[in-house]
């Protein structure tokens, strides 16, 4: 089975083919980060005007980078929330076109399960699993007992990991997206400065990052000029990582699981990688390439290929985009 899939729910515009569970045809992207740098992050209106140019051009290159022709294609799958309305409506109006002009079937796609099913196409899921779904927008804990079942075990009461590091970043005047900045700075410093670490001990495998967010914020205002930068990136770093290696063994504790998967933006982590791979080493540990960890088509189309499979869920050609679809 062909799946052409779309995503377009933030500031990346993709589309990718895929043949079957995880054999990857091709992948075109366009990312607009470089636009939102002098920003210092996303500017909704303009993310969706910006997909406009991009998406027939993409649809076009991901065809033919696949050396496949339109007639191969059995599905066509895209994106319906969560995200930014404009962006997303963008994806979905594209990709009803297509299906519609070339009498294709459509499916819409979360994109919480793409970014979960990223790592499917590393190596096929062992149920029962868990995974930890950490982006921009999210922080989820997430058991799954079979394909496109999800059961949320954990969430951010508050800020999303990724979130934290953008505001962050943002406030240490690094630019965004902040989360790669601190990374890299992360690893030249020492976690010197005294950061919270808020374990919610009451609160089960819920997360909550505003209040060490607001710590760093706290010293920045005090030290202002004096603060050591890649010192409270690494402290910072530090602290994110304790909590969320707390709630992990706590999840693994609570329920058993054959395997854990890594997703999302923030799973492109050097430090997150390193202690998972330290402190989790003999747990079956997923963890997708940095191509597909931040937004992708890929994932779009490996979700879409369960639905289609395990469901058959098939769309009408009037999709709508759902900015607050959960999981
Ligand atoms: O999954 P994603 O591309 O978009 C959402 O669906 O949110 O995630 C983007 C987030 C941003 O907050 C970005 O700062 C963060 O992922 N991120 C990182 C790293 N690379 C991207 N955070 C920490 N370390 C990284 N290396
Ligand atoms: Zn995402």
């Amino acid at each position: 089975m062909i799946i052409l899939a779309i995503e377009s729910s933030c500031d990346e515009t993709s589309v990718a083919i895929l043949k079957n569970e995880r054999n990857v045809l091709s992948h075109a992207l366009v990312s607009q980060i470089d636009i939102f740098k002098s920003f210092g992050g996303v500017v909704p209106e303009m993310a969706s005007r910006n997909h406009v140019p991009v998406i027939t051009l993409l649809i076009e290159k991901a065809i033919k980078d696949a050396n496949i022709e339109i007639k191969d294609i059995d599905v066509v799958a895209v994106t319906e929330g969560p995200g930014l309305i404009g962006s997303l409506l963008v994806g979905i109006n594209a990709a009803t076109a297509f299906a519609y002009a070339h009498n294709i079937p459509i499916i819409g796609v979360n994109h919480l399960a793409g970014h979960i099913y990223s790592a499917n196409i590393v190596a096929p899921f062992k149920f029962p699993l868990i995974a930890l779904l950490v982006s921009g927008g999210h922080t989820e804990l997430i058991y799954m007992r079979d394909h496109m079942k999800f059961e949320i075990i954990g969430e951010t009461l508050d800020d999303a990991v990724g979130e934290a590091y953008d505001k962050v970043a943002k406030m240490l005047g690094l630019g965004y997206p902040g989360g790669p900045l601190i990374d890299q700075k992360a690893i030249l410093g020492k976690d010197t400065y005294k950061l919270p670490r808020p374990k919610l001990e009451s609160q089960g495998l819920n997360f909550s990052f505003s209040g060490l967010k607001s710590s760093v914020a706290n010293i920045v205002g005090k030290e202002k000029d004096n603060i050591h930068i890649n010192n409270m990136c690494a402290s910072f770093q530090a602290a994110v990582l304790d909590v969320i290696d707390f709630k992990l063994s706590k999840a693994f504790s609570l329920y058993d699981a054959k395997q854990l998967i890594v997703v999302g933006g923030v799973a492109a982590n050097k430090g997150l990688r390193q202690m998972l791979q330290e402190k989790y080493h003999q747990k079956d540990i997923v963890i997708p390439p940095l191509n597909i960890c931040t937004d992708n088509a890929v994932m779009i189309a490996a979700a879409g290929y369960y639905q289609w499979k395990y469901h058959n869920l098939i769309n009408t050609y009037i999709l709508g985009g759902q900015a607050n679809l959960s999981l």
